[in-house]
């Protein structure tokens, strides 16, 4: 007889997956396994809490909410715990902090992307860049050891890469992550556009061809305003492009090379796909602020090349 309260099986948790299927070292395993407990508080408070305005803003001049503020707790909290960080960046904080002195890694983390659309129930999420040793300025993004994200929306989901392919996994009922996707690919062709910072359209001709190009070759509009969850759309569906490129406003573009793209652009190339600023790979950057922008174009790969070669093309 079988019973209702057993655990369907085969089920397969965060933890054992990247214990057999990724072999990822113990430490950055517990790491991560202690970057999801962090996740899942953040999802509850996410349906408990009101969310109005904390008052304050962060280092880029951003409105916080008390849900970012409480999400950044959170991790610093979880990390401080884990004794393997020795210290972290988050998009909130304007300096690293130092927490256990001989720990291994270093963490990255924007803790609420998205998250002025709490209020409007769209999907936000957590972003997260795992760096061995102690220092963030003077490296690359290729040099991050793992990176996830975890999107808060009708499911809450994880997906990760420690080099080994990208996985998703899905939060259950119980509060375990349980093995949703295997290595997940972005295709070379994309059906679906992402096109952020569309102000830009007003003074870079450039960016307004590209998008012009989109409508008229009726590539689908998929754009909900959370880089997170825009670029999952990619992940999801297993093609498509998100851009975010600059104008007079912004002329780097609005999103941040620590906390967003470099760790998106992790999981983008080991999915097979392609992320670039116009010009050179995310992964290749020089980090040399905390907080520096940069422009990205990122997803299929036919599509990213074409675009970074509109943007050039206009210029000249
Ligand atoms: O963190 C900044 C952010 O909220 C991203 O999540 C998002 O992609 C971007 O801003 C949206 O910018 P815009 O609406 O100007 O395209
Ligand atoms: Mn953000």
């Amino acid at each position: 007889m079988t019973s209702n309260h057993c655990p369907p099986t085969p089920r397969v948790s965060l933890n054992s997956h990247l214990f057999q299927s990724a072999n990822t070292p113990d430490e950055l395993r517990h790491l991560i396994n202690d970057i999801s407990r962090a996740a899942k508080y953040i999802s509850y408070a996410i349906q408990t809490s009101e969310g109005g305005l904390a008052g304050g803003s962060n280092s880029s001049g951003d409105d916080q909410l008390e849900l970012d503020v409480l999400s950044n707790t959170i991790f610093e909290q979880h990390l401080n715990e884990s004794n393997l960080v020795c210290c972290y960046s988050s998009e909130e904080q304007k300096e690293m902090v130092e927490l256990s002195d001989d720990a291994k890694y270093s963490v990255v983390f924007d803790p609420l992307d998205g998250s002025s659309l709490v209020d409007a129930n769209f999907a936000i999420g957590s972003i997260v860049g795992i760096y061995e040793g102690r220092e963030i300025i003077g490296r690359k993004p290729s040099e991050q050891v793992a990176a996830l994200y975890v999107l808060y929306g009708p499911r809450t989901i994880l997906i990760y890469s420690t080099g080994n392919g990208v996985h998703e996994f899905l939060l259950n009922d119980v509060g375990e992550f349980i093995l949703f996707r295997e290595n997940i690919g972005i295709a070379d062709k994309a059906k679906n556009y992402s096109a952020g910072n569309l102000r830009a359209l007003s003074d870079n001709p450039k960016y307004d061809e590209v998008f012009h190009d989109w409508l008229k070759r009726e590539l689908t509009l998929r754009y909900s305003g959370c880089m997170v969850a825009d670029v999952h759309h990619i992940f999801a569906k297993g093609q498509g492009i998100f851009s975010n490129v600059g104008g007079s406003k912004y002329p780097d573009g609005k999103l941040r090379l620590v906390y967003e793209c470099g760790p998106l652009s992790f999981l983008a190339e080991n999915a097979g796909g392609v992320s670039l600023d116009g010009n050179i790979r995310i992964m290749d950057k020089e980090i040399t602020d905390l907080h520096q922008r940069t422009q990205i174009i990122i997803g299929s790969k036919n599509e990213v090349e074409k675009v970074c070669k509109q943007l050039k093309e206009t210029s000249e």
